[in-house]
C-alpha cells in the first residue's frame, strides 16, 4: 500500500472513531441527568442517591446527631413530588423507610426532629405502598454469621472458574436464570442505584438471532443454552464524573452473574459487546433495548458436560498485577473535593 493510501485509511478510521465517540456521548447526555431531570427514572435515581446517603450516614461508626438535614428535606420534597407524579412504589418505600430510620436515630440521641417527623408521618399515610419486604435504614450484622456463610475456599472456587464454550444438551431453566440474576442483584452499585437489567433468551431461534449480532461466539454459539444480554441504565447517572459509571457497575454485575452460574455448577462465557454503533443500534432494535441502556456484555450459559476442554489461559505473575505500598509522590497537586 502507498503512503497516501495509508494516510487516507488512518484518517477514515479516526473519523469513524469520532463518530462512535459522539454516539456514546449523545446517548449518555440524553439519558443521564447531568443537565436537568427529564423523566421518572432520573427522579427515581435521585431518590436512591438521597436515601442511600442517609443510610450511609446512619451506618457510620458515630453518626452525628441531625446529620444530613438538607438531604433529608430534599428527600422529603422529592419523594412527595415523585408520589404525586407516578404514585408510590418500591423506591419511595425505601426512601420513606430510610427517613423513618433517620427520625428514630435522632429521637434516640435526643435531637429534635419533630418537623421532619410530622411531614414524614403525613407522607407515610399518603404512600400506601409499604411492604414488609422493603426495608430501609441500617441493619445489624454479626461477623460470626458472615464468616459461617463464607466457609467456601474462594481461591479454589475461582481457580475452577473458566469461560465455558461447550455445553451439555440440557436446557437452562427460568428458575436457574432467576436464581443467578437474584444473586447478581447483590452486586454493589454506585449509591445503590442498581442500574442493571438482564434480557434472557432460551428459545432456539431467538438465541441464534441475538447471537448473530456478536462475532465472539463463532464455533460454539449453537451449544449455548441461554443467551443473556446485560445492560446498565444511564438514566441513573447525574455527574460528569459518572460518564463511565455504567460500564463499571454493569461490568461488576455481569461478573457476579457469571460467578452465580459457576456457583450453581453451570458454565458461562462472557461474549464481548465491543461493537460499533451500527451493530449496537441493530441489536438493540431487535431485542427492544432502549437508547438509555448501555449494553455491557452478552453471556452464553449452559450446563456442564461430564468432560470438556477449556484454554489454559495462564495468569500473569502476581507482581505484574499487585503493587503493594508503592512510594507516593508527595509533591503531586492536592485537590479540594466538592
Ligand atoms: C468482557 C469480556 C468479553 C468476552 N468476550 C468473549 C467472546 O466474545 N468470546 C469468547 O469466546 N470469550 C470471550 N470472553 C472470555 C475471555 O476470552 C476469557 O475470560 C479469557 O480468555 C480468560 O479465560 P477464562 O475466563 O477461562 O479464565 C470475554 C471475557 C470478557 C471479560
Amino acid at each position: 500500500m502507498s503512503r497516501s493510501t495509508d494516510l487516507l485509511s488512518d484518517a477514515l478510521t479516526s473519523l469513524r472513531l469520532a463518530a462512535n465517540a459522539w454516539y456514546d456521548y449523545r446517548r449518555f447526555a440524553r439519558a443521564s441527568f447531568v443537565v436537568g431531570q427529564r423523566n421518572r427514572e432520573n427522579q427515581r435515581a435521585m431518590l436512591h442517591i438521597l436515601f442511600h446517603s442517609i443510610e450511609h450516614g446512619l451506618s457510620l461508626p458515630e453518626p452525628r446527631p441531625g446529620f444530613g438535614r438538607e438531604k433529608v428535606d430534599s428527600l422529603l420534597r422529592k419523594t412527595r413530588a415523585y408520589i404525586i407524579a407516578f404514585g408510590p412504589d418500591g423506591s419511595t418505600a425505601s426512601a420513606l423507610s430510610a427517613l423513618d430510620a433517620w427520625v428514630a436515630f435522632n429521637r434516640q440521641v435526643g435531637e429534635n426532629v419533630d418537623a421532619v417527623a410530622d411531614e414524614l408521618e403525613q407522607l407515610n399515610k399518603e404512600a400506601a405502598f409499604r411492604t414488609s419486604s422493603i426495608v430501609g435504614g441500617t441493619e445489624e450484622l454479626r461477623a460470626a454469621d458472615i464468616k459461617a456463610a463464607s466457609t467456601k475456599d474462594f481461591g479454589a472456587f475461582m481457580q475452577t472458574r473458566n469461560s465455558v464454550r461447550q455445553f451439555a444438551d440440557r436446557p437452562v431453566t427460568a428458575a436457574e436464570i432467576e436464581a443467578a440474576v437474584r444473586a447478581a442483584q447483590q452486586t454493589p452499585s454506585v449509591c445503590n442505584r442498581q442500574t442493571c437489567r438482564v434480557y434472557a433468551f432460551t428459545e432456539k431461534d431467538d438465541k441464534a438471532r441475538v447471537l448473530s449480532y456478536q462475532s465472539g461466539n463463532r464455533g460454539f454459539g449453537h451449544e449455548v443454552r441461554a443467551v443473556l444480554v446485560v445492560t446498565s441504565n444511564m438514566e441513573h447517572m447525574n455527574l460528569i464524573g459518572e460518564r463511565y459509571q455504567q460500564w463499571v457497575d454493569g461490568g461488576m454485575f455481569a461478573m457476579t452473574l457469571a460467578l452465580a452460574f459457576h456457583a450453581a455448577g453451570m458454565g458461562a462465557c462472557m461474549l464481548n459487546w465491543s461493537v460499533t454503533k451500527d451493530v449496537d443500534e441493530a441489536m438493540r432494535s431487535c431485542v427492544g433495548i432502549p437508547d438509555n441502556e448501555a449494553v455491557i456484555t452478552m453471556m452464553g450459559v449452559g450446563h456442564l458436560k461430564e468432560m470438556f476442554k477449556v484454554p489454559c489461559s495462564q495468569r500473569k505473575p502476581l507482581d505484574m498485577v499487585l503493587s503493594l505500598n508503592p512510594a507516593l509522590n508527595m509533591n503531586a497537586p492536592r485537590v479540594n473535593l466538592p
